[in-house]
């Protein structure tokens, strides 16, 4: 057969075989592909226009920009809401929320035990302590749990990824103490945009939409015996707290901000005046496999 309608070539393209394969992969494939064929045939896509998004596709992954895509398509979003489903007909609940890793995280930050300081020198921003314990869920602390915090710097950007930081710059691991306490020292990171001038860029104005993230501060907690929990907490009174390009706003990771703290107490973190403090727990459900007490992040668990 060297002639083929449409429905002949899909047909061979979905079903051509000399292998057993995976069989995940076949259907998913055989899926995505039956759905773009159709996406073509009734959206009347020309050549040009398929071809300019495969230009698109690859410039976008060869700049990194894949995190971004599927963070502003919400596919990050989509997997935390499918995950609160599948716990909700399990009839798991209760716990610090969920919320996106975001396509930022950097695995082997230095660790200290207790307290670190994630800045370092003057504070680029309003000075900030955030501190709290990490619990299980019936109230007990959690001794010995890693707490991996990293956040922007005053221009949006993260350290591996942004020129001009250095190494791991506000980024830390935090070993929580005896009675579960964490604490650092850093400053109020503010929101930050999608890169301009790039693929992500090109899309979101191409679609209308803005690429603006609230200021937040990202976690991943992890504990023997405890369900790994990534989220992030959102600074209050941010224009787009409500409005996030990634969709990752979520009720109970809102954090109240104290104004004018006394120092007494914070000398080891090097504060001498009056401070802003954010107290939040980290409440961590039981793993029920070791698999989800892994304390990958989400590319590792899927490279390893
Ligand atoms: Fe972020």
């Amino acid at each position: 057969m060297t002639e083929l309608t449409q429905n002949q070539l899909l047909e061979l393209v979905t079903t051509k075989q000399i292998a057993a394969g995976n069989p995940r992969v076949r259907a998913l494939t055989q899926r995505i592909v039956t759905d773009l064929f159709k996406t073509i045939d009734d959206m009347d896509v020309s050549a040009d226009e398929f071809w300019k998004a495969m230009d698109w596709l690859a410039r976008m992954s060869q700049g990194g920009q894949i995190g971004l895509i599927t963070a502003g398509l919400g596919f990050d979003r989509l997997l935390d809401i499918r995950a609160d489903e599948a716990d909700q007909k399990a009839g798991r609940s209760g716990g610090t929320p969920r919320a996106i890793e975001g396509p930022l995280f950097i695995a082997g930050a230095p660790r200290s035990h207790g307290e670190a300081r994630l800045d370092e020198g003057e504070p680029k921003g309003e000075l900030l302590v955030m501190e709290g314990q990490v619990l299980d869920l019936e109230g007990n602390p959690v001794a010995g749990a890693l707490v991996d915090v990293w956040h922007a710097n005053e221009k949006g950007g993260y350290s591996h990824f942004f020129p001009g930081m250095k190494p791991y710059e506000l980024r830390r691991q935090i070993e929580t103490d005896a009675q579960g306490h964490y604490r650092f020292r850093s400053y109020l990171p503010p929101g930050y945009a999608i890169p301009p001038n790039s693929p992500t860029s090109e899309l979101f104005e191409a679609l209308g939409r803005h690429g603006n993230r609230p200021a937040h501060i990202h976690f991943l907690i992890a504990a023997p015996g405890l369900r790994t929990l990534t989220t992030q907490v959102n600074i209050p009174g941010d224009t787009y707290i409500d409005d996030d390009f990634a969709f990752a706003t979520r009720d109970g990771l809102i954090v109240e901000l104290e104004h004018n703290v006394p120092p007494a107490g914070y000398e080891s973190l090097g504060i001498s005046a009056p401070f802003t403090r954010s107290r939040f727990n980290f409440v961590m459900q039981k793993a029920i496999n070791e698999s989800e007490a892994s304390p990958a992040a989400r590319m590792a668990r899927v490279t390893a």
